[in-house]
């Protein structure tokens, strides 16, 4: 559909959506200071309303095609592999999204000096970094192939015409957000710049060319251009995470057409690099403190990988009128709704206390089988009565406080005796794999009867304001 706009329009560069004015708060996505002027394109189909151009190519009866995929390529790094289902599609786009100084560039590094091992051919597009810098880090890193290629390089047509010349296997952008079209008048930068530069990427990576992968900056307001809008035009999004005190980074799918989302890579920066995290439980429990109030451990499910979570939470006397609720990597909704079923069903009422949670590490458990695990920290926390270090917990918490059975738990606990758990609270019926015990619990009040005794009146909590047992 061509569309030719005579009015200046106006674009978030958050979320992408467009407007006839200008506005000092995005009414779509509410962001403050993201709207910004659009510059129309030279080609005026390539607006922002306007579909994804694609070669033209004549419509196909389905069943004459060849149903054959090309291979995946494996790229050797077995936790980036695990996250893709693989390894990289030939032809598919990824976007590797990240905070900067959290580790892209150096995945991306690994990455292609083990697909160079291989026999790969990559060209990697340094926008931001210079080439005697690459090549420093390269060398750090034991990182240097033959077969890979570096440019830096922010012009988008050299770029193209690089990629073509050197018929590469894999090509790596970093980052999309500072390569321009010049044939586009939008400042490089700007969102229009962004989708244009990452469209054309798509277009040749579809007709025959290597498998992209862009990498995208993102800062924890999500307010820098590119990704969001990038998210709809690419195959595969990738999330590279880690806690800015910690030395764990973590790898996600959040979008994949060619394989399964949800799975979780886990490495350890190092001073030689990313180094793969084989033994994800013992990694993530090795700081636990034993005998601390406030920690209970959860058998968290990340895609396909068991992953043993410690579970920690502080209760605290609030300024009155003011009290806090803080999640860190637990919904938050879902912990002043647990708190309520905990005051309703279990007698435990916090209102004049601030409540704090986190998973410990920076992981993410957005699974509400961490709900029991998550109440009996609190619940343990407010008493300042330490859950036996040997216990697991899973279970969901409904409304009713009534405990529901999560799926796989035999996978979740496989490696649980292994270290050093024993016990298991869940609901009934839960299978437990051995040597483990099963403790069954079919409500909140019970399981909280059973490993911190009588907490119904609210007295005792108050005790505790000091986080020192009563
Ligand atoms: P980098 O890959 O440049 O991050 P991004 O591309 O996401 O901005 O990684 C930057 C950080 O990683 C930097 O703070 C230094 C650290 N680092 C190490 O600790 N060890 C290493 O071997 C390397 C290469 C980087
Ligand atoms: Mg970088």
């Amino acid at each position: 559909m061509a569309m030719t706009r005579s009015r200046t329009s106006y674009q978030c560069r958050d979320c992408g959506a467009v407007t006839l004015r200008w506005a000092g708060r995005c009414p779509t996505c509410g962001a403050w200071n993201t709207v910004e002027e659009e510059i129309p394109d030279i080609d005026a189909t390539d607006g922002p309303t306007a579909r994804p151009r694609r070669p033209g190519e004549p419509p196909v009866e389905l069943h004459t095609l060849d149903g054959a995929a090309r291979p995946l390529l494996a790229t050797g790094l077995a936790e980036l592999d695990r996250v893709l289902g693989g390894g990289l599609t030939p032809g598919s786009v990824t976007l590797l999204a990240g905070e900067p100084g959290i580790g892209k560039s150096t995945l991306l590094l690994q990455m292609l000096s083990t697909l160079a091992g291989s026999g790969r051919r990559s060209l990697l597009v340094s926008a931001e970094e210079s080439l005697p810098q690459v090549h420093r880090r390269a060398d750090r890193l034991d990182a240097l192939g033959p077969g890979m290629w570096v440019a830096a390089e922010t012009d988008l047509a050299r770029i193209r015409a690089s990629t073509a010349d050197l018929a590469v296997d894999v090509l790596v952008v970093d980052s999309i957000q500072t390569v321009s079209d010049p044939a586009t008048a939008s400042p490089p930068g700007s969102v229009a710049q962004v989708r244009t530069c990452a469209q054309h990427l798509v277009d040749d990576a579809k007709s025959g060319g290597p498998a992209v992968v862009l990498v995208g900056h993102v800062t924890k307001d999500g307010s820098i251009a590119g990704p969001r809008v990038l998210e709809h035009l690419v195959d595969t999004v990738l999330t590279f995470e880690g806690d800015r005190h910690d030395t764990l980074r973590m790898l996600r799918a959040a979008k994949h057409r060619f394989g399964p989302v949800g799975e979780l890579g886990l490495w350890e920066m190092t001073g030689a690099g990313l180094s793969e995290v084989a033994d994800a439980g013992a990694r993530l429990l090795a700081d636990r403190r034993s005998g601390a109030p406030g920690s209970v451990v959860f058998a968290a499910m990340e895609g396909r990988r068991p992953l043993l979570v410690e579970i920690q939470a502080l209760v605290a006397q609030a300024i009155p009128g003011a009290a806090r609720r803080s999640a860190a990597g637990y919904d938050s909704s879902r912990l002043t709704q647990l708190l309520a079923v905990l005051e309703r069903r279990a007698g435990v009422a916090l209102a004049g206390y601030d409540v704090y949670v986190s998973a410990v590490g920076g992981v993410r458990v957005g699974d509400p089988g961490a709900d029991l695990a998550v109440a009996l920290a609190v619940a343990s926390a407010a008493t300042g009565r330490v859950v036996d270090d040997g216990l697991i917990v899973l279970g969901e918490v409904g409304l009713a406080g009534e405990l529901r059975r999560v799926p796989d738990p035999l996978r979740r606990l496989a490696d649980a005796s292994r270290l050093g758990f024993h016990r298991v609270v869940a609901p009934p019926g839960t299978a437990v794999p051995d040597p483990l015990a099963l403790i069954g619990a079919s409500t909140l009040d019970e399981a909280l009867d059973r490993h911190l005794g009588r907490l119904v009146s609210p007295p005792r909590l108050r005790v505790v304001s000091s986080g020192r047992p009563s």
